[in-house]
């Protein structure tokens, strides 16, 4: 048996402190698949002091996690610690530079300076591998990069926060206000203390910025994601899209279209019947559309300590095995620059919820406006929900629930401005993206 391949953990926090107690359970049984053993030799971490539950006395601790990725000792720099800065940047830019094999579960270093990194590490003959940034033990990196390495994509599209996913969930099934479920959601340990992150969706811009970038071979670049969060969501449009057989759910999007990849991340109504949405809680799930072949989705825990870390371990494993590939699928040089996709040109269905004065001419003049912008509709709902969750509702208005066949977004604003000018409609109208399957 080979020698075998030893690594340096920086971070033992909730996917550290995990990976640590996975390696030392599967010990033999790594060795048996890898054709040689994995074994942790050094940790860094803030506090050396801390319990964490694991039996870390034989490995070498190192203080600072920089130096760590420089140790001469290691083959394998483990990346745990989190975030686009330091000391997470510089640790694995000096590991791939002094010719180490890097993992990271980083989503926020690899939207950052993903292209960067890997360029180094091709430079350095090095693997950085990344299966835990995106969808926690969904094996979506390896998919894209690897399972389907032949295929031609053309949508990628997923619930990659299960923050989110699990608000959304709580509002449907208990006809919740939004903000109720975000505290829940924060008391049970699934919300970011500041949950802007989760809801307001950089979260998902970012992991959707790293699968683009596989799918479709752009740079990743998350400045050049629309985001929408879910927090205009209420218990009203959720009761209307299951109405009229949908559900919404947070999708990061990425699709190409005749004017270059669309990437964006948006509260979407996906039909009911569709895989997507069956998905319910803090579960991830990814599906893809490649040419030829119909659409498959991938569906599992996005998070969590153990699961995150069996994704890491994966990675871990193939470099003991001796298998490395570009990071992104292709080599850094050839990966194609992104522009923002403008969403005013996007096409597709759209739900409309308007709260409409109660008095003659109104339908007409929705109708009018909407003509005017070639905007056709599928259905109609006017009517209160039996729970009056409109609770924006007034007396002597009505909601009134539109679903659009295909148009542009640009129609529809204007549409809904000129409705708007018409004094016909209280508040401001909702309107949500669909996505057919
Ligand atoms: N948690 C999840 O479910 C999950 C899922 C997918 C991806 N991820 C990603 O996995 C990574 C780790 O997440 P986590 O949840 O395990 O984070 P965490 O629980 O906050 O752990 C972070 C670890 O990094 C250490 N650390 C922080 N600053 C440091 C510094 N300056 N020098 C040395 N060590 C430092 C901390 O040390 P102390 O313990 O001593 O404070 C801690 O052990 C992040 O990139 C995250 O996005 C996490």
């Amino acid at each position: 048996m080979a020698a075998p391949l030893k690594v340096g953990v920086a971070g033992l926090g909730t996917v550290g402190a995990a990976l640590i107690a996975q390696v030392a359970r599967q010990r033999e049984a790594l060795a048996v698949r890898c054709g040689r053993a994995i074994d942790i030799v050094a940790v860094s971490a803030r506090s050396r002091a801390k319990d964490r539950g694991i039996d870390i006395k034989k490995m070498k601790w190192v203080k600072d996690p920089v130096e760590l990725a420089r140790e001469p000792g290691i083959d394998v720099f483990v990346e745990l610690i989190g975030g686009a800065g330091e000391p997470a940047r510089a640790a694995v830019e000096a590991a791939l530079a002094s010719g180490k094999s890097v993992v990271t579960a980083n989503k926020a270093l690899l939207a950052r300076h993903g292209v960067k990194l890997a360029d180094v590490a091709e430079r350095s003959h090095v693997a950085l591998n990344f299966e835990a940034a995106v969808g926690g033990v969904i094996p979506i990196v390896k998919t894209l990069r690897e399972g389907m390495a032949g295929n031609s994509f053309e949508r990628i599209y997923g619930i990659l926060n299960g923050t989110c996913n699990y608000i959304l969930t709580r509002m449907e099934e208990d006809k919740l206000p939004f903000a109720e479920c975000l505290k829940e959601a924060q008391r049970l340990g699934y919300a970011e203390a500041d949950p802007s992150f989760d809801i307001e969706d950089h979260d998902t811009a970012q992991k959707l910025a790293i699968l683009a970038s596989l799918a479709f071979g752009t740079k990743v670049d998350q400045s050049a994601i629309y985001v929408e969060g879910i927090s205009s969501i209420t218990p009203a449009d959720l009761w209307a899209a299951g109405e009229l057989g949908y559900r919404v759910k947070l999708l990061g999007v990425a699709v190409r279209t005749p004017k270059g990849i669309e990437q964006r991340v948006h509260p979407t109504m996906v039909p009911k019947s569709s895989s997507i949405a069956q998905v319910m809680g803090v579960t991830n799930a990814v599906t893809i559309d490649a040419a030829d072949i119909d659409p498959l989705t991938l569906v599992g825990p996005g998070a969590g300590g153990a699961a995150t870390a069996s994704a890491v371990l994966c990675d871990i494993g193939d470099i003991a095995r001796g298998v490395r590939t570009a990071p992104f699928g292709r080599p850094a040089g050839r990966l194609t620059d992104v522009r923002k996709a403008p969403m005013q040109r996007h096409e597709g269905g759209y739900y409309i919820r308007l709260i409409a004065r109660d008095k003659p001419g109104t339908a007409a003049t929705i109708a009018k406006r909407l003509a005017e912008q070639d905007i056709s509709l599928e259905s109609i709902v006017q009517r209160h929900d039996p729970a009056h969750l409109g609770r924006d509702t007034q007396a002597g208005s009505v909601p009134v629930i539109l679903i659009t066949y295909a148009t542009s977004e640009d129609a529809v604003r204007k549409a809904l401005a000129a409705v708007g000018r018409d004094r016909v409609i209280s508040g401001h109208p909702q309107v949500i993206r669909l996505e057919k399957n």
